[in-house]
């Protein structure tokens, strides 16, 4: 029998070929005796011709319905000139059918399976097989595979090995809640799901693997936003007899190969990097979009001159004071700046002052703002000249805690940076962030709390500050920020034992609670732990970069919803009692009544 030619294959040089083809009926168009069918597969789309001087054929063509799985067997003939459709790399050319075998009955899909599908997409996650048949979902998945298989190359060529490490795990923290999963031949006791394979990829340098790499699934129970999942993919990577620099100019290349396989561009290396600190003063954010300027000025130290109190509390009393100049922004009518106002509301700021800049060498008749009133002219002109101020401006200030203000403004620096279409198409921002602060305050816990995770090295020469100053150490951790997204981060790790246990202490665990949750760890660093370091990407987020999908769930397969919920299988689901009592546990019957 003749052999199967993908539909997305046809081409002018199969004419006069008798072929077969197999796919999905896409689209069944009677044009007064001829029929015309779209005939979809993996490849691409194909158009058929059911003639009636082929009765049962062109029967049967009649018959067909959307999704019905076919086979057709016949011969590549030319379009007519009129149906040409140059759009289509199948185009130029059709299938008169001699015979069609039905595979397979579809009944009537619950929405349109095309290019375009306006299902929500509760809906489209509930058929998901039916929403990945669309061309789209297909490329998407197309993308996936060839970005993962460029990871893997590239990584072989660098001399690295692909372990697998358990998925039935211990605790590791990355921050996140556990998944946790009971055990039946050790009742009361828990496995739970690994939110990175963090500790077991140092434990493999420890093992004098050298080089280790996994494209491995991760758990995490956090709230979800469009860049979170809680079972995600992340290409993780370690390195024995490594620096920082190391690190961070292998994954170059390693970023440089899957951009280079997804989207046929090489970014331009190395990278540019910006200190944490520099990150923060000048963008508000430690994930800086600097594809345009927009930057951020402090003028905390001016305010402490005013009596306006919304600028004077806060420049009093620890707080910040900064401002967003935005050129052109006096185009903005009221309207927008409430939006905006309401839009830092989302970050806890209190409110968003502004000035209009008409005239900066009329003040303070030149300058329009509800605030100018309460501030006196050296002052104004001051923070004027602190800001560059040009005629057209629009200047935005965020007052009170560092946290809100850095976070309000920074936020906002990239929706205007959006709205204003600062952004240059097609334009790819990479820039490492270094010099993270070793530790944060936790205000909720009254402790510190580790910034990356607690086996990350500090800095060598800060490690004297750990007993005075912790919050002033620097670690030797490094994020990957693409186009504003943080894709991946790493660090140097801590090898020495009692460097990590003097570490576990100040992040207050006690010694008791180390040898609980982390002996093993702590013990393998006794025996030749080599220094080591490394990273880990976050494939989800690459992938919908490069598309520019608005959420990571268009690049996976079968993702949950906002919920953390897999509405195709319903799950998570109610399991038997008898399950339970193998399990040796009993549901509390107020915890599932609030639920
Ligand atoms: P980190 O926690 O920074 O580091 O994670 C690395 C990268 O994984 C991605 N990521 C996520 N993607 C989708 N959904 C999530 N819920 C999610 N959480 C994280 C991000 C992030 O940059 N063990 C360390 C790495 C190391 O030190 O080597 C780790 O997991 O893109
Ligand atoms: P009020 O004194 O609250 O009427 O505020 C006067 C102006 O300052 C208004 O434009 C407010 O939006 C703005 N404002 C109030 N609180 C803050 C704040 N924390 N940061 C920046 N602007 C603020």
């Amino acid at each position: 029998m003749t052999q199967r030619t993908f539909c997305g294959d046809f081409r002018s040089r199969h004419l006069g070929q008798m072929v077969q083809l197999c796919g999905w009926v896409q689209t069944n168009r009677d044009h007064g005796g001829v029929i015309f069918l779209d005939v979809r597969d993996r490849s691409g789309l194909m158009q058929v011709v059911a003639h009636p001087d082929t009765p049962e054929t062109h029967a049967l063509a009649h018959s067909l319905r959307q999704q019905d799985v076919i086979q057709v067997m016949g011969e590549v003939i030319a379009r007519s000139a009129d149906t040409v459709n140059p759009k289509l790399p199948t185009g130029a050319v059709e299938i008169k059918a001699s015979s069609i075998s039905v595979l397979n009955r579809s009944e009537t899909p619950p929405f349109l399976v095309e290019d375009d599908c306006d299902a929500g997409e509760q809906h489209r996650l509930q058929y998901r097989y039916l929403d990945l048949r669309r061309a789209p979902m297909q490329a998407n998945m197309a993308l996936r595979h060839k970005v993962t298989h460029a990871a893997r190359n590239y990584l072989d060529a660098q001399g690295f090995l692909e372990i697998e490490t358990p998925i039935l795990n211990k605790s590791t923290p990355e921050g996140a809640r556990d998944y946790l999963v009971p055990s039946r031949t050790h009742p009361g006791a828990f496995f739970a799901l690994p939110q990175s394979p963090q500790i077991f990829k140092q434990l493999l340098m420890v093992a004098g693997m050298e080089r280790y790499y996994q494209i491995a699934r991760c758990f995490r129970d956090e709230d979800l936003r469009a860049d979170r999942q809680p079972e995600f993919t992340q290409v993780d990577l370690e390195m024995s007899f490594v620096s920082q620099d190391g690190v961070m100019a292998l994954t170059e290349g390693l970023i440089g190969a899957m951009l280079e396989a997804g989207l046929g561009v090489k970014p331009h290396m190395p990278f540019e990097r910006i200190t944490y600190h520099e990150a923060i003063t000048r963008f508000g954010l430690d994930r800086p979009d600097m594809r345009f300027a927009l930057e951020h000025v402090d003028v905390t130290e001016l305010m402490k001159q005013v009596e306006f109190k919304v600028f004077r509390a806060p420049a009093d009393s620890g707080g910040l004071v900064k401002v967003l100049r935005v050129p052109r922004g006096s185009e903005l009518t009221r309207r927008q700046i409430d939006d905006y106002t309401d839009f830092v509301g989302i970050y806890g700021a209190k409110g968003l002052a502004w000035i209009k800049v008409n005239d900066v060498n009329d003040i303070p008749a030149g300058l329009q703002s509800p605030i100018v009133k309460f501030l006196p002219g050296d002052v104004l002109r001051s923070l004027l000249a602190a800001c560059d101020a040009e005629n057209g401006d629009v200047l935005f200030f965020g007052a009170g805690d560092a946290k809100v203000v850095n976070d309000a403004l920074g936020h906002l620096r990239v929706k205007i940076g959006l709205d204003m279409g600062l952004i240059m198409e097609g334009e790819h921002n990479f820039v490492w962030v270094v010099d993270f602060p070793m530790f944060a305050w936790s205000e909720e816990d009254k402790r510190l709390e580790a910034l990356h995770h607690p086996f990350t090295s500090p800095v060598p020469e800060d490690m004297d500050m750990l007993d005075s100053e912790p919050l002033a150490m620097r670690s030797q951790a490094y994020d990957l920020v693409w186009n504003g997204t943080e894709i991946g981060g790493g660090s140097i790790r801590i090898h020495d034992q009692k460097t990590q246990s003097r570490v576990f202490s100040a992040l207050s665990i006690t010694s008791e609670e180390a040898e609980a949750k982390f002996g093993f760890l702590l013990e393998a660093l006794k025996y030749g732990a080599p220094p080591h370091g490394g990273l880990a990407f976050g494939l989800d987020r690459i992938l919908a970069l490069m598309i520019g999908a608005e959420s990571i769930r268009d690049v996976i397969a079968f993702p949950k919803t906002q919920k953390a919920a897999d509405v195709m299988c319903q799950s998570p689901s109610a399991v038997a009692d008898d399950q339970l009592k193998e399990l040796g546990l009993r549901l509390r019957r107020t915890a599932i009544d609030k639920a």
